[in-house]
């Protein structure tokens, strides 16, 4: 750079953690950062998913291991950080991508239902960063990349739970932007619009979600994981050095941050 600025990103050999590996966000980051030379600590709930990600990402040469998880158990989030120090030391990179989705109108909603999307989506960010963040500090560079919801800005109708995780990631990120900046550990969310994967799947079929992207999404169709997987190989990247705090959509314009 002729500014003489040294601009760190991930480099190959780094390690990413990525929480719900199998899933299709997960899968896509999977991909994409093990094709940029990361090795992949990637966690799931599910032993079949997360073990299709594996080989997927194993076939085409990269280095990964999946640790099964549930992220709303805070004894298997602990053994998930301990494995991973283990396997591969401190991560430069953490995506907290895994969510649940529990479905009903407010006044249906159980508590437990309520205090498990809390667990899942927004306590175990919050558990998982802090158990790493002590060597990321020490290495003094990191990247963490949380996934919020356009659901956090518009509110979701039947999904309360679920939307106040979602709004709650996008302050988490901003504290953590804010107490860590001076580590040099950088901290954005990704903010999808609906897209072709599992979680909208379980509310409606594929032909459904296809013509309501062609409807209501100003560029004309849903996103796709490889969509989110690029917004991320950004936000790793030098190029984002300078970036931190930030919600970025990818949505295809359905809503617009400004
Ligand atoms: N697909 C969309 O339309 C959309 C829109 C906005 C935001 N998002 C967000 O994107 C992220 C990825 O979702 P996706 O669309 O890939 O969904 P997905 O259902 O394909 O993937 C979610 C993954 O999380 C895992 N998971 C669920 N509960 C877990 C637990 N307790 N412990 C560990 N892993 C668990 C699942 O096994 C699955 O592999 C989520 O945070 C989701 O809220 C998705």
């Amino acid at each position: 750079m002729s500014d003489g600025i040294e601009r760190d990103g991930l480099k190959p050999g780094d390690v990413v953690v990525i929480t719900g590996a199998g899933g299709g966000f997960g899968r896509a980051f999977s991909l994409r950062f093990a094709s940029m030379g990361a090795k992949i600590a990637a966690w799931d709930v599910s032993e079949k998913l997360g073990e299709e990600t594996t080989r997927l990402v194993r076939e085409a040469g990269g280095d990964i291991t999946f640790f099964k998880v549930d992220l709303s158990k805070r004894e298997e989030v602990d053994a998930a950080v301990k494995g991973t120090f283990a396997k591969y030391g401190a991560p430069y990179c953490i995506i907290n991508n895994a969510s649940i989705y529990p479905r009903a109108p407010t006044v249906d909603m159980t508590a437990d239902a309520f205090e498990l999307a809390m667990r899942v989506n927004i306590m175990a960010p919050f558990l998982i960063v802090k158990a790493f963040a002590p060597k990321m500090m020490e290495n003094k560079r990191g990247v963490i990349i949380n996934i919020a919801s356009g659901r956090a800005l518009e509110g979701a109708a039947g999904g309360v739970g679920y939307a106040s995780s979602k709004g709650a990631i996008l302050s988490f990120t901003k504290t953590l932007a804010m107490e860590w900046a001076k580590h040099n550990i950088r901290c954005n969310s990704i903010v999808p619009g609906v897209s072709f994967t599992a979680q909208p799947l379980e509310a409606t079929n594929p032909e459904e979600l296809l013509e309501r992207g062609r409807k209501s999404i100003p560029l004309g169709r849903v996103g796709f994981p490889d969509d989110m997987a690029g917004l991320a190989a950004f936000l790793v990247s030098s190029d984002a050095a300078y970036m931190t705090g930030q919600a970025i959509a990818m949505n295809g314009g359905r809503v617009m941050i400004s």
